[in-house]
């Protein structure tokens, strides 16, 4: 895979493919985990000589219309203040019309505003290449890389593609879990879809040492159906008797599995964490793992690295190999699906 580090960037113009898909709350952005963890990229492009960062990104399913509700101008924010440098906010370039502007760092308004970037429009993205005169492509947007659009997959056609350094440890981490991983391997699954989950289960018989269930498809009574498949048995209750939290029998006994592992991959929240009486077997699962340093520890799913960046707001000692920016993307790379935003990379 070619990576920025193959790159001569002094005075080129360089399109970068960021997902910045992230939740707003009355215009603001609630979690910033996708922005901060592009900056590593953004930060090696200004170090090394490039001239212009030109950033595309979606966010959210606009359904190839203008609708400020999906705007990413509160990104464009939120990176300003995280970069502590101008982002110059642009709308996307008309057919044919050059970008005007002096600046350093670009954003430009939502792909998705345009129904190109989902029907993998070459003629859109050869517009937004030319009017921003861009010497090469890096992808860094790992969130999205199972879908072929045009910033994606019909981009390689135009420009010389890149890896970024996000999608690059994102990459090794879930490779080397997948491919090479120290044992023991623990995954441990979590969250209320079962047919979501059961295809990450079947896929790591083969991989895992022991597999731990838990959240709401344990409380609805999985049944393994190999003895490396512990599900959880004891639940904490609300007062109408709902299961909503695995117990602190079953909680134990997973951590003590977690604490022994060299390589740990966790999908999926133990209980309704969204509410503290329900979130400590979550807790207790969050910092077993951030304690074992001797592991490989990858964290994924957006309910899940949703709650271990909050957990780690006041427990910022504890360590994980990767908590991954991709939700859908992370878990079809690990079920072993072909990427289309990967393939790019790697022609
Ligand atoms: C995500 O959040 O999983 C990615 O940004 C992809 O978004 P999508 O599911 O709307 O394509």
């Amino acid at each position: 895979m070619k990576t920025i580090k193959d790159l001569d960037l002094k005075d080129k113009n360089i399109l970068v493919r960021v997902d910045y898909n992230v939740p707003l709350k009355d215009k603001k952005v609630e979690s910033d985990l996708r922005i901060r963890a592009s900056l590593p990229t953004i930060n090696y492009l200004l170090e090394n000589g490039a001239k212009k960062i030109i950033l595309i990104s979606h966010l959210g399913r606009p359904e190839g219309k203008e609708n400020p509700e999906f705007s990413l101008s509160p990104v464009a924010e939120e990176l300003q203040k995280l970069l502590n440098q101008p982002v110059d906010f642009k709308p996307l370039p008309q057919n044919g019309e050059k970008l005007n502007s002096n600046a350093k760092i670009i954003l430009l308004e939502n792909l998705r505003f345009n129904p190109g970037e989902e029907e993998n429009s070459k003629d859109f993205i050869k517009n937004i290449v030319g009017s921003v005169d861009a010497d090469a492509f890096v992808q860094d947007g790992f969130a999205v890389i199972h879908r072929a659009h045009a910033s994606t997959d019909a981009i390689k056609n135009f420009l010389p593609v890149y890896a970024g350094l996000l999608l690059e440890n994102e990459i090794k981490n879930l490779k080397k879990a997948m491919e090479s991983p120290e044992h023991p391997v623990v995954l441990i699954i979590g969250g209320s879809k079962v047919e979501d989950k059961q295809p990450l289960i079947d896929k790591f018989v083969t991989i895992a040492d022991n597999i731990l269930v838990g959240g709401k498809i344990a409380a609805d009574g999985y049944k393994p159906l190999d003895s490396k498949i512990i599900v959880a048995t004891d639940f904490d209750e609300d007062v109408e008797g709902n299961k909503l939290d695995i117990g602190p029998v079953s909680t134990a006994e997973f951590a003590k599995y977690i604490a022994e592992a060299k390589t740990i991959i966790w999908n999926g929240v133990m209980g309704k964490v969204e509410d503290p009486a329900f979130s400590t077997a979550s807790s207790i699962i969050t910092d077993t793992i951030g304690k074992n340093t001797s592991a490989t520890s990858i964290i994924c799913g957006g309910d899940t690295t949703g709650f271990v960046e909050n957990y780690l707001e006041d427990h910022k000692d504890l360590k994980f190999s990767l908590i991954s920016t991709g939700g859908g993307a992370a878990l079809e790379f690990l079920l072993g699906k072909d990427l289309p935003g990967i393939k790019c990379v790697e022609s």
